[in-house]
């Protein structure tokens, strides 16, 4: 009953993609459990670079099913145009299976996204413009089409009928936006289900039918905690339960049946978007490392805020998510740059912070106190052996365990799939 739960532990973006398709190798099934394609999971392997949106990382090896859980919003449009490029690219996703109950992201949704950031103005949350918030309230809301919906078209004609007359009423009158014509909506609503149909399936039931046969589950994580809708930086967040919780709510299993829980964080920090980031850099080694990490958005191509490893946020998500194991990557952009350094403390209102604080208002006027530590000058990039690490390099990584209070049992050394160091072995046979 071995799942692994795969969170990125930061403000998203840690090389999760990476991580999964790496332990893929050990594991039988590979479900995306949160989100939607507001993420880009990269992933470098021998069939070449995909940056991934919505279908799961696990997609590359033969012998995994991927599986899209009942938690991640689905944009039909993103999730085709997914599917042609990979089969266009020689890759298999005949073991692709869609839960039946994943929200569909429909064009109102992204209209709505646009809109509604313009409208906040100056607090605008710097959002990826996909549909994603919108598409979560009205799930919440009780107003959401599911992909099962798409394949009754009778009782998707009569259940889409009602929610465009209040869509267009919200879109007219409130924001002054042209109304969605209805029948064209149902053509291509209609359109997507026949398309989708082959990869539907009740994914809960085989999920815990694999898991009670003894299969490993690779449970891969979108975004970072620290934009968990509840957890996160509120209101600079996404509208998702980012966290290992939403592993075992938007997939149906059990906490019982996780065995590994394990957080990804980068060697240093970055965040697309508005919201607090006290470790933020504006100088020019955060100019260098964005340069030289090439930290620019997967999915929006925004450039990234860069900063140094922010080890108050980590120890909180490290608390939070109770990781079992960290993989710490892009240890390798940090080479050559001397010092480097963690922050350890906050300082705000004349005080030392050593918790993340939940106060409001006190993240925005932190600033960070800083441990710095000597750099490495021989590269890491590409090793895969921890001995061969600099003395420095595995001293960052020592020290960077004991603030988060967890061990890096995978240091990733380079964004294609074997510059990888494996401590200790994470999914077990
Ligand atoms: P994700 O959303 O967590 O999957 O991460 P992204 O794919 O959005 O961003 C991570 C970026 O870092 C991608 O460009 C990866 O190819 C790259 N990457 C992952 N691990 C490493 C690493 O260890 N070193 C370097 N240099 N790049 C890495
Ligand atoms: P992966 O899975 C980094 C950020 C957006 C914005 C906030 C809300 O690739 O790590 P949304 O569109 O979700 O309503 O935007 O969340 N965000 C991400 N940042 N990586 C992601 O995903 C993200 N998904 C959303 O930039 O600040
Ligand atoms: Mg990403």
């Amino acid at each position: 009953m071995p799942a692994y739960g795969i969170v990125g532990a930061q403000w998203g973006d840690e090389g999760k993609g990476k991580v999964v398709d790496f332990l893929a190798e050990e594991a039988d099934v590979v479900v995306r459990y949160s989100g939607g394609s507001n993420a880009g999971h990269t992933v470098i392997n021998e069939k070449g670079e995909f940056a991934l949106h919505l279908i799961p990382s696990g997609i590359f090896r033969p012998h995994v099913d991927a599986v899209i859980g009942p938690g991640v919003v689905l944009d039909p449009v993103v999730l085709l145009g997914e599917l042609e490029s990979l089969n266009e690219r020689g890759v298999d996703t005949s073991r692709l299976f869609i839960s039946d109950h994943t929200h569909i992201v429909m064009p109102y949704h992204i209209m709505l996204d646009q809109l509604e950031e313009q409208a906040r103005g100056n607090n605008a949350i710097g959002t990826t413009g996909r549909g994603i918030g919108p598409t979560y309230v009205d799930k919440v809301a009780r107003t959401g089409i599911r992909l099962g919906d798409l394949l009754d078209e009778t009782y998707l004609a009569s259940r889409l009928e009602n929610v465009v007359a209040q869509k267009n009423r919200l879109l007219t009158r409130v924001f002054d936006a042209d109304p969605i014509d209805f029948d064209a909506l149902l053509a291509q609503v209609r359109s997507w289900g026949n398309a989708l149909r082959p990869y539907v399936a009740s994914v809960e039931h085989r999920i815990l039918d694999r898991l009670a046969r003894g299969a490993r589950v690779v449970l891969e994580g979108a975004q970072g905690a620290m934009l968990d809708l509840d957890h996160g930086t509120y209101p600079y967040v996404t509208s998702s339960s980012v966290s290992i919780g939403g592993a075992c709510t938007g997939l149906g299993i059990s906490p019982r049946e996780i065995v590994g829980i394990i957080g990804v964080f980068k060697a240093y920090s970055t965040r697309v978007g508005a919201g607090p980031m006290t470790t933020e850099l504006d100088d020019e080694v955060g100019h260098d490392i964005r340069e030289r990490a090439w930290e620019y958005g997967t999915t929006t191509g925004r450039p990234r805020r860069v900063g140094w490893f922010d080890g108050l946020a980590a120890r909180y998500s490290a608390t939070i998510n109770g990781f079992t194991s960290a993989v710490l990557t892009r240890l390798d952009v940090l080479d050559g740059i001397d010092p480097v350094k963690i922050c350890t403390a906050y300082e705000a209102d004349g005080k030392r912070i050593h918790r993340f604080p939940s106060e409001p208002g006190l993240l925005e006027r932190a600033t960070p106190i800083w441990e710095e530590m000597p750099g490495w000058s021989a590269p890491t990039a590409g090793i895969t052996d921890i001995s061969q690490l600099p003395p420095e390099a595995s001293a960052y990584v020592r020290r960077i365990e004991d603030v988060i209070g967890c061990p890096i049992d995978l240091i990733s050394t380079g964004p294609r799939r074997d510059e990888s160091i494996v401590v200790r072995p994470i999914i077990l046979r």
